[in-house]
C-alpha cells in the first residue's frame, strides 16, 4: 500500500448487521488502518460477502478471525495471538476494539461451558474479558490528543429495562425446562441486563486504569439507536419485541427523549462509529465519562445513574475480574486493573 500501517481496528460481530457497516465505513475513511473482524464463522457467506464489498472501496488491510464469545478459551487464545502478533509488529498496535458483537434470547438456555447464561456471557462477560485480555496490544497512549486508543462498548436503549442482580439469581431458568419461551419482557430485562452490566463494568474499568495512570485507554458506551434491517437479535424474538422494536414504543421516557432518530439504516451508525473511532481528542478524566447515543454525546452517569455510585461501580469490577479470573486461569496478560480504584 506504499505507507505503513497506522493502528489496528477490532471489531466483534464482524459479519453482523453493524459490524460490517462498522468494517466497510472504517474501509471508506481509514484507508491504512488494519481492520481486524471476529467472526463464529469466519468462511460464512456473509462473511465473504463484506470482504468483497470492502475490495471494492479499495486495497484494504482487513482479516476475518474465529472468535466464540461464548467459550472463554476461544477470547483467550484470540487474544493471546493478538497480542503476540503486536509484539512482533506483524499487525500495528490496537488503536480501537469495538465491541458490537451481541445476543438476546427468548428461551430458557443451556449454561455456557464456563458456566454462564450464554447472553450475558456474549454480551457482558467476554467482552470484559476481551478487553483485559488485549490491554498490552493497545497502542500506549500519553494523554494528548491523539494519543490514546479506544474501547467502544456497543449498547443499546435496552439498559433501561437492566438490573445489575438479574444474573445473580440466575433467572429465565429457575427449574424450567431447556428451550422453553420466555416471555418479551423478562427477555428484554435478561437483554439489558446483560447490556448494562457491559457498560458499568467497562466504565469501572476505565476509571481502574485511568487511575493507575498506566494505561490512557479511553472506554465508552455509544447507543446506535434503533436500526432497520436483519439483525439477528429480533429473530427468536415474540411478536411483542419486533413491533416495539418497529415503533420504539418500548422505550423509558429520558431515552425516548434521547433518541431523536428513532430508526435508520445500519450505515448510518456505522459512520459515527467509524468517525468516534478516530476523533483526536485528549483521553478524558474519571469525571468526564462519555456516553454516546448516535452522534450526541453526553456525561454517562447521566444515561446509567449506577455510575454515580462508586460503591455499586466497585462491586460490578470485582465480580467481573473474579469472573473472568476463572475463565482465563494464568493465562491474562494484565495486572494493571485495580478494583479498589474503581471508586474514584
Ligand atoms: N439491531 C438493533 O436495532 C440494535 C439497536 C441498538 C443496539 N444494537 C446493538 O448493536 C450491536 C450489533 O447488533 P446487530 O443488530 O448488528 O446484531 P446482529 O446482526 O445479530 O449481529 C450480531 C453479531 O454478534 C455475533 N455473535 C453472536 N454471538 C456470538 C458469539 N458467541 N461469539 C462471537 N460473536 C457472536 C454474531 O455472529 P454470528 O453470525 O456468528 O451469530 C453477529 O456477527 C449489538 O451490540 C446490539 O446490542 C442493535
Amino acid at each position: 500500500m506504499g505507507r505503513s500501517l497506522t493502528g489496528t481496528v477490532i471489531i466483534t460481530g464482524g459479519n453482523g448487521q453493524l459490524g460490517s457497516e462498522i468494517a466497510i465505513a472504517i474501509a471508506k475513511t481509514q484507508p491504512f488502518a488494519h481492520i481486524l473482524l471476529t467472526a463464529r464463522d469466519i468462511k460464512g457467506a456473509d462473511v465473504r460477502n463484506l470482504i468483497a464489498k470492502v475490495r471494492l472501496i479499495g486495497p484494504r488491510s482487513i482479516e476475518v478471525i474465529s472468535l466464540d464469545l461464548n467459550d472463554l478459551r476461544s477470547v483467550t487464545g484470540f487474544a493471546q495471538s493478538t497480542v503476540e502478533r503486536v509484539r512482533s509488529n506483524e499487525i500495528p498496535p490496537l488503536v480501537d476494539l469495538i465491541h458490537s458483537a451481541a445476543i438476546a434470547s427468548y428461551t430458557v438456555d443451556e449454561l455456557t461451558l464456563d458456566g454462564y447464561d450464554p447472553v450475558y456471557q456474549t454480551n457482558c462477560v467476554a467482552p470484559f474479558f476481551l478487553t483485559i485480555s488485549l490491554l498490552e496490544a493497545f497502542r500506549a497512549g500519553n494523554g494528548t490528543p491523539g494519543g490514546g486508543a479506544k474501547v467502544i462498548n456497543i449498547g443499546c436503549s435496552a439498559v433501561s429495562y437492566g438490573r445489575l442482580d438479574y444474573f445473580d439469581r440466575d433467572r429465565g431458568r429457575g427449574d424450567r425446562r431447556l428451550g422453553t419461551p420466555i416471555s418479551a419482557k423478562e427477555g428484554n430485562v435478561r437483554y439489558g441486563s446483560s447490556k448494562l452490566l457491559a457498560s458499568v463494568a467497562l466504565y469501572a474499568l476505565r476509571r481502574s486504569l485511568t487511575s493507575t495512570g498506566k494505561i490512557s485507554l479511553d472506554i465508552f458506551t455509544l447507543d446506535p439507536g434503533g436500526m432497520a434491517g436483519e439483525s439477528n437479535l429480533r429473530s427468536g424474538a415474540p411478536l411483542s419485541v419486533r413491533v416495539a422494536h418497529q415503533t420504539r414504543s418500548g422505550l423509558r421516557p429520558f431515552l425516548r427523549m434521547l433518541s431523536r432518530s428513532s430508526m435508520n439504516k445500519a450505515n448510518v451508525p456505522a459512520k459515527v462509529i467509524a468517525k468516534v473511532a478516530f476523533q483526536r481528542d485528549a483521553v478524558e478524566t474519571c469525571q468526564a465519562e462519555r456516553y454516546y447515543i448516535l452522534d450526541r454525546e453526553y456525561e454517562a452517569g447521566s444515561v446509567i445513574p449506577t455510575l454515580r455510585n462508586g460503591s455499586q461501580m466497585g462491586k460490578v469490577l470485582v465480580k467481573m475480574m473474579q469472573q473472568t479470573e476463572i475463565g482465563g486461569k494464568g493465562t491474562r496478560s494484565t495486572g494493571s486493573v485495580s478494583p479498589g480504584s474503581a471508586l474514584c
